[in-house]
């Protein structure tokens, strides 16, 4: 029997990532006042969640997981996340089409504040700051008063994310996502000259939706066409923001993360007896969990039996982040980890966060090429491993930003910085977001021929 749980055990367990706020008095006040405030997500809602990554564990969905690396105060606009939603349902259709499964749509958004950094301080213009760790904890701004930890900061970001889930399920019920719309935009990108590889496979998704119009279905006679369900996540890194916003389900009575659908664990807060792993395994929300190129078979196995002891499908997603020409060496090794459990995982891809270079022109990047080389060595694992590649987690935004290098208006190390806007890591633009999801849909089609041979 597991002890039982208390959403402010973790207090007691070792933290890093962190502030140390200055101000006791206010922070108390600011905790006070949240957990006053409504929760921004309902259970049955997390609920729903778990059911579709349980599919997706099998196979029989796809999660596309995509956003922000950090959401920021000054660039929240309606037009920033109508972009960014648009570019998600886009690069939906697509996934659809490739794999023939539903695409479970969690976004890095409505939550996505607190970053996890390498170092507590960092230099610029020859003068040593405390490090900027998202907007929900200090300012971007090199000035020292705008460094320190300020509590109402909290505030701020539940506001914005209130307004922005707001927003997001009014997009997803209210006309914006009807299929034949969302489709009409993903048209335009492949009339691009060198989008030729693309185009035969929009033609194809055009001609589906067509055959399905002449039938009789239509977004005006099926529900399902008009409408998406999407869903928040964010990296629970600020636990005294999802202590306070820590509720418990009135039908249940278990406990549940209100600040957001979904919540992971990053790369650098998942030692198992850390304050992270402590908080994050007494909410039923489904819960990720980053796995690097540190992370090793005994941590994952202990993490396994914590984050999810009743073995629930659809509870835990694993998402590698290697870097391009790291997954052969550590993905098998971690399969095996879960395989030694019998744990029930949902495995996804993040490409982005083990391929961070400098560019020749000093900005932080990532080229393309490498984020899809990642991509296709963590399908062409999982095919000689036999399990089930379940999901893609990408850094992106519907802007036409200049902040990873390649793709097909290739953006070069020059370009960088025309519209280099991120608040912390580089992100992948409306093209190459959509790029890369051809190029996944391209896995998934031949994924699934190779699974219908094999079958015949
Ligand atoms: C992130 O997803 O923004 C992040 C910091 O990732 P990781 O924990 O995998 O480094
Ligand atoms: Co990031």
């Amino acid at each position: 029997m597991t002890k039982a749980w208390s959403k402010s055990d973790w207090r007691a367990k070792p933290r890093v990532q962190m502030p140390d706020y200055p101000d006791q008095p206010a922070l108390n006040a600011v905790e006070a006042q949240l957990a006053k405030y409504p929760p921004l997500v309902f259970a049955g809602e997390a609920r729903r969640l778990k059911k579709q990554l349980a599919l997706a564990g099998e196979g029989k969905a796809f999660l596309l997981q995509g956003g922000d690396c950090a959401e920021s105060f000054a660039e929240f606009s309606a037009d920033n996340i109508r972009d960014t939603f648009r570019v998600m349902l886009q690069m939906a259709v697509v996934l659809t089409y490739g794999a023939k499964v539903p695409v479970v749509k969690v976004g890095r958004m409505a939550g996505q504040f607190a970053k996890p950094r390498s170092a507590p301080t960092e230099v610029i213009g020859g003068v040593e700051y405390p490090s900027y760790r998202g907007d929900i904890i200090n300012g971007f701004d090199a000035d020292m008063a705008s460094r320190l930890p300020d509590p109402g900061r909290m505030l701020q970001a539940y506001t914005q994310a209130a307004a922005s889930l707001n927003l997001l399920r009014a997009f997803s019920t209210g006309g914006f996502a009807d299929i034949n719309r969302v489709h009409s935009w993903t048209l335009g990108f492949a009339e691009h000259d060198k989008a030729e590889r693309y185009r035969e496979l929009s033609n194809r998704i055009s001609d589906a939706l067509d055959f399905m119009a002449a039938a009789g279905v239509t977004a005006e006679t099926a529900n399902e066409l008009a409408r998406v369900d999407f869903y928040t996540s964010h990296e629970a890194l600020l636990l005294e923001y999802e202590e306070a916003l820590c509720r418990v389900d009135s039908i249940t009575g278990q406990n549940i993360a209100g600040s957001g659908h979904m919540i992971w664990i990053g790369d650098r807060t998942h030692q198992p007896d850390g304050a992270h792993v402590e908080f994050c395994r007494g909410v039923l929300n489904p819960i990720g969990l980053k796995c690097g190129p540190s992370t090793t078979a005994d941590d994952l196995k202990v993490l396994l039996a914590k984050l999810n002891p009743e073995n629930e499908a659809g509870r835990l997603t694993l998402i590698a982040r290697f870097g391009a020409g790291k997954v052969g060496e550590n993905l098998p090794r971690l399969i095996k980890a879960v395989q030694e459990e019998g744990a029930n995982v949902v495995w996804s891809c993040d490409p982005m966060h083990g391929n961070t270079i400098k560019s020749s022109t000093g900005y932080k990047t990532r080229p393309f090429d490498s984020v899809l080389r990642e991509v296709r060595e963590f399908f062409a694992i999982h095919k000689a491993e036999g399990t089930v590649p379940g999901g893609v987690h990408f850094e992106m935004t519907g802007k036409d930003v200049t902040e990873c290098t390649g793709g097909l208006r290739a953006v070069t190390d020059e370009d960088l910085s025309d519209r280099y806007h991120t608040a912390c890591d580089p992100r992948l633009n409306a093209s190459q977001s959509l790029e890369l999801a051809f190029l996944v849909a391209e896995e998934l089609t031949a994924r699934r021929d190779e699974r219908r041979r094999v079958a015949m």
